[in-house]
């Protein structure tokens, strides 16, 4: 039997991203680079490939954001998850967010403002293409129109393995590692010679002294 709860943003896991930006003069402390954590965030379009982040109109990242027409979305490792949730807790109106977790702000590839983060495994160069004002938070709907991928993440065909990032998802108010590889995608319908290239291989069961199975 399930409890009827009342309505919420339930919808577990969803992915954590630390989002970058900064305001056209990057000299002035107001407009400086800065970092904003965001578990509002996902895919929308395929093509083009096309991205959301929901932002709320206090936080500073919003008026940057609004300024440059740009942001970057920088997914998240296992080492940097404690960067993203302190740029989660803390405005970059009152402090370097860069420099307290010495981080490095890069030029991020088609964006002539927003950097993006040297450390993340991978970084998505955002063009704004519309604001939608959905309540609490204004939704910034928004074109990728660049990925930067760390090379360590490339196998020796060139094929981008995520897995090797270690990445960071956020449910229900705690930070989580992916971590068992359960399927790819259309698995459940694959050939067995497709499993049996695409799949983790099985660990042999662990045979007792006597060797019986
Ligand atoms: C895990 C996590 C997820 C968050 N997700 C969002 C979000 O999606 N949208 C938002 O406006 N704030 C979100 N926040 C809060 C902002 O990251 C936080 O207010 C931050 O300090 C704002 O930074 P800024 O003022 O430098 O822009 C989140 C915080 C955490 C810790």
């Amino acid at each position: 039997m399930k409890i009827e709860m009342p309505p919420s943003t339930m919808l577990n896991p969803v992915p954590v991203v630390m989002v970058s930006c900064a305001g056209k003069d990057p000299e002035k402390i107001a407009k400086r680079p800065n970092i904003i954590t965001c578990a509002w965030a996902g895919t929308v379009n395929s093509e083009p490939p096309m991205v959301s982040v929901s932002i709320r109109k206090s936080r500073h990242s919003h008026e940057l954001i609004c300024e440059t027409q740009e942001f970057v979305i920088n997914l998240v490792s296992e080492d940097l998850a404690k960067a993203c949730d302190y740029s989660g807790v803390r405005s970059g109106s009152k402090e370097d967010k860069f420099e307290k977790l010495d981080l490095h702000a890069a030029v991020a590839p088609k964006l002539i403002y927003a950097p993006m983060i040297e450390e993340a495994p991978v970084s998505l160069s955002c063009k704004l293409k519309d604001i939608i004002e959905l309540g609490s938070h204004d939704m910034f709907l928004a074109e990728v129109v660049g990925v930067s991928v760390d090379e360590k993440l490339l196998n020796s065909n060139g094929k981008i393995c995520l897995e090797k990032a270690h990445l960071v998802t956020y449910c229900h108010g705690d930070y989580f590692t992916i971590g068992k590889m359960l399927g790819f995608f259309g698995y459940s319908v694959a050939s067995k010679e497709a499993l049996k290239r695409r799949m983790p291989a099985k660990k042999a069961k662990k045979s007792n002294k006597k060797g019986n199975k």
